[in-house]
């Protein structure tokens, strides 16, 4: 078959995108489609196996059985999802080992999210109603990206986390419902994660480096604000039904947009966090470097046992 030029491959690839064609594994793709890929669902990756650390924290201190299951359950799942956005990095080539490595050593993000403390029960109800809630916000449009493997992982992905935000929200409709004091923790918990769950959708689209060029590869569907401005709109009624207070002066609803007006973000924080000095940055990290070495011994005792079993067979 003649060699195609680049420019062909390229008219071809950008005219199957424009029509909502899956790009496959061993389709055709530019080197830079690959990579921005490669970068967000790695990152992606990292963000759900950071993300099982803050609520682990309380897994062992949650108030009765049944929201002791519910937790281990959702914990157990971001495991999940994490493994599955590895395998998809795989299919573009990545290597799962440097992946993770780069996420260990510094060089490879995760949601900034993650980097503050949990330091109530009400936390595990604002990280599931909030952070999952924005994390849906943020995947299921992910699941009409144009590069199959993440679109198919998404739909697994975003039925788990519809449990996950419905479970946080129920505790803070417990606490808020509760006595005062329970009502106060639910309260406290809103206003520590409010801000940085809407600093998930990433910088102001004016700000942002890769919003264009991956809504022109559909691998974006929303841009970083229209999703923030979604998240906004369908939160703010969730806390008002339940008697807690959005921390923003600035709220407000505007009939003529028909959506909330909202405060400015504090994106000195959102970079502070994102460049590493966050407050819990240095020991998110230093926990999974750890795991990957206390672990060390599992994945040697499995390679020498899938190594005997080859010899077995060759023999
Ligand atoms: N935390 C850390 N870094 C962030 C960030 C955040 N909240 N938002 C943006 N950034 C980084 C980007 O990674 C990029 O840096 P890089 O070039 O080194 O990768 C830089 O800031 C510029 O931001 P852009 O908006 O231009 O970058 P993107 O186009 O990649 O958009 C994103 C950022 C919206 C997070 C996008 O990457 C995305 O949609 N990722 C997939 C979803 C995801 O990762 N969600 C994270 C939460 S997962 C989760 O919550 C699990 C749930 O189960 C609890």
């Amino acid at each position: 078959m003649k060699e195609l030029d680049i420019n062909e491959l390229e008219r071809r690839f950008q005219e199957k995108i424009d029509k909502d064609i899956k790009i496959e594994p061993n389709d055709w793709m530019p080197d830079n489609y690959r990579q921005t890929l490669i970068r967000q669902i790695s990152q992606h990756a990292h963000s759900e196996i950071v993300g099982m650390l803050p609520e682990g924290n309380w897994i062992t201190r949650a108030p009765n059985l049944r929201r002791k299951a519910v937790l281990l359950a959702k914990v157990q799942d971001e495991a999940g999802h994490g493994l599955y956005l590895y395998s998809a990095t795989e299919t573009l080539g990545a290597d799962r080992e440097d992946t993770i490595d780069d996420l260990h050593s510094g060089k490879a993000k995760y949601s900034s999210i993650f980097n503050y403390p949990t330091l109530s029960w009400a936390d595990m109800g604002a990280i599931g109603w909030l952070v999952d809630g924005a994390a849906i916000m943020n995947q299921v449009p992910l699941c009409r990206c144009s590069y199959g493997p993440y679109a198919r992982a998404m739909v697994r992905v975003c039925k788990e986390e519809s449990f996950h935000q419905r479970q946080g929200y129920e505790i803070m409709t417990t606490l808020a419902n509760g006595t005062p004091e329970q009502k106060a923790m639910a309260q406290d918990a809103l206003n520590r994660f409010w801000w940085p769950a809407l600093m998930m959708f990433g910088p102001s689209d004016k700000d942002s480096k890769h919003t264009a060029q991956s809504m022109a590869w559909k691998i974006k569907r929303q841009t970083n604000d229209e999703l923030r401005q979604q998240m906004v709109d369908i939160t703010v009624p969730q806390a008002e039904l339940i008697g807690l207070t959005v921390p923003d002066p600035d709220l407000k609803w505007n009939e003529e947009r028909g959506h909330y007006d909202f405060g400015e973000i504090n994106w000195d924080e959102f970079w502070n966090v994102v460049k590493g000095n966050g407050p819990c940055n240095k020991e998110r990290v230093e926990a999974r470097r750890k795991a990957k070495e206390n672990g060390a011994w599992v994945r040697e005792a499995a390679n020498a046992y899938a190594a005997k079993q080859k010899m077995k067979k060759a023999s």
